[in-house]
């Protein structure tokens, strides 16, 4: 089978688990891997066998490579994504999409007029549990979706990432790092938002490093560690949103979807769980069970009427991080849209300064762009 030969450019952190998972892959091979800093690109090739680690500008020239793979840190995505569109590259990017919304609408404005992919992470969403919650949902479980929380609440990546400082710079803090995956999630399930209401603060202005090998650095934070706002979908649905890098514990459910039958839930004990990963749990009440049933006389609950754990029916429930990837190579081949698109990326980026601007300008934020629900994967 013919496979898309990829430049991966970006040798830190993530790109551990995507060579091993493109490694895996029948559509996929990395041809040449890059990195500003040139021995890290060296490093990674010799560990994952890649016949080649070069410069940038090297892979853009590379005639086998058909796809770049931007694993930067954010303030770069759009300079080597555009790049590699100018050279004829499909794109595929780490999250988000880029740090400015027109930078985003650049990337996608010249990959139309190339006629070139835009697909970015992240593909969480298409792993087991949110493909089974979208089943769920499309099959009408829960009835009709009328509400839904999304809460990412942890102490920030600087006791376990080599180089934090980037979580606290623009392009960053929670709501950029890690606000993609909880409003990703909702948008493929739930569709297009129409306005955003949003405050931000920083609580901590710098921030103590506690990994190596930077411990006891001083981060100073440039963008706002601690993010709540409500979402209103096309449909009317009202959700509310919350990321924070200024809580140390909490009690709350990383995602939950209330239909007028019952709920869906997502409450995971890792606090970086959550539509963060692409397994786990997925927890169903039906309306029958609820505790409103006879109140007040049905208090204390009754233990057979707990949640359901609903067995997740589809694939990719470990660390999968590639799988967007690999479907739009995929798409590539047989000529068709993938899922983790630029157009669903540009969405979220557009809701993600939404929550800014609202809390800058103190009103609705009106989000103009618009996309749709990709396709559920099939069942074997
Ligand atoms: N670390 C994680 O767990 C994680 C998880 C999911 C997504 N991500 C995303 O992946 C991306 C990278 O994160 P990371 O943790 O691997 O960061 P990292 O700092 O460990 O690695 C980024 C690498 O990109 C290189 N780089 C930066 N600009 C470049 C440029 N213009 N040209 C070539 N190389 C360049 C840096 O030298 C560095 O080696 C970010 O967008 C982040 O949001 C990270």
């Amino acid at each position: 089978m013919k496979k898309i030969g990829i430049g991966l450019v970006g040798c830190g952190v993530i790109s551990d688990i995507y060579f091993q998972n493109i490694a895996k892959s029948d559509v996929m091979e990395v041809i040449a891997c890059a990195d500003l800093i040139q021995d890290k690109a060296k490093l990674q090739a010799e560990k994952y066998n890649i016949s080649k680690s070069c410069t940038v500008e090297e892979i853009l020239k590379d005639d086998n490579i058909e796809l770049v793979l931007n694993l930067t840190n954010p303030g770069s995505h759009a300079d080597v994504m555009i790049a590699a569109l100018n050279a004829g590259k499909h794109v595929y990017s780490e999250k988000p999409l880029a740090v400015e919304l027109e930078d985003g609408k650049r990337i996608l404005d010249v990959a139309n007029k190339k006629g070139l992919k835009v697909g970015c992470a992240p593909d969480t969403f298409l792993g087991g549990r949110l493909q089974t919650i979208r089943k769920i949902l499309d099959d009408g479980w829960i009835g009709r979706p009328v509400a839904a929380t999304a809460f990412m609440a942890c102490h920030g990546h600087e006791i376990w990432h080599p180089g934090p400082e980037f979580f606290y710079k623009t392009g960053a803090g929670p709501l950029f790092d890690m606000g993609p995956y909880y409003i990703t999630a909702l948008v493929t399930l739930l569709g297009s938002v129409n306005r955003v209401a949003g405050y931000a603060k920083i609580s901590f202005p710098q921030r103590t490093i506690t990994s190596e090998p930077l411990k006891g650095e001083i981060i100073d934070v440039e963008v706002p560690t601690h993010v709540a706002g409500t979402l209103e979908f096309d449909s009317g649905l009202i959700a509310n949103v919350m990321t924070s890098f200024d809580i140390w514990d909490s009690h709350l459910p990383n995602l939950e979807i209330y239909g007028s039958e019952g709920t869906l839930s997502i409450v995971d004990e890792d606090p970086l769980g959550g539509p963060n990963i692409f397994g786990g749990d997925v927890l169903l009440r039906h309306k029958d069970q609820s505790d409103w049933n006879g109140y007040p006389d049905a208090i204390p609950r009754n233990p057979a009427t707990e949640w359901n754990s609903i067995p997740v029916i589809y694939e990719y429930n470990s660390n999968s991080r590639g799988v967007g990837l690999e479907d739009m190579c995929n798409s590539i081949i047989e000529n068709r849209n993938h899922r983790a698109s630029g157009d669903i990326a540009y969405h979220v980026l557009e809701i993600l300064h939404g929550f800014y601007i609202s809390s800058n300008e103190g009103k609705y934020y009106k989000v103009e762009s618009k996309c749709e629900r990709p396709e559920l994967f099939e069942l074997d």
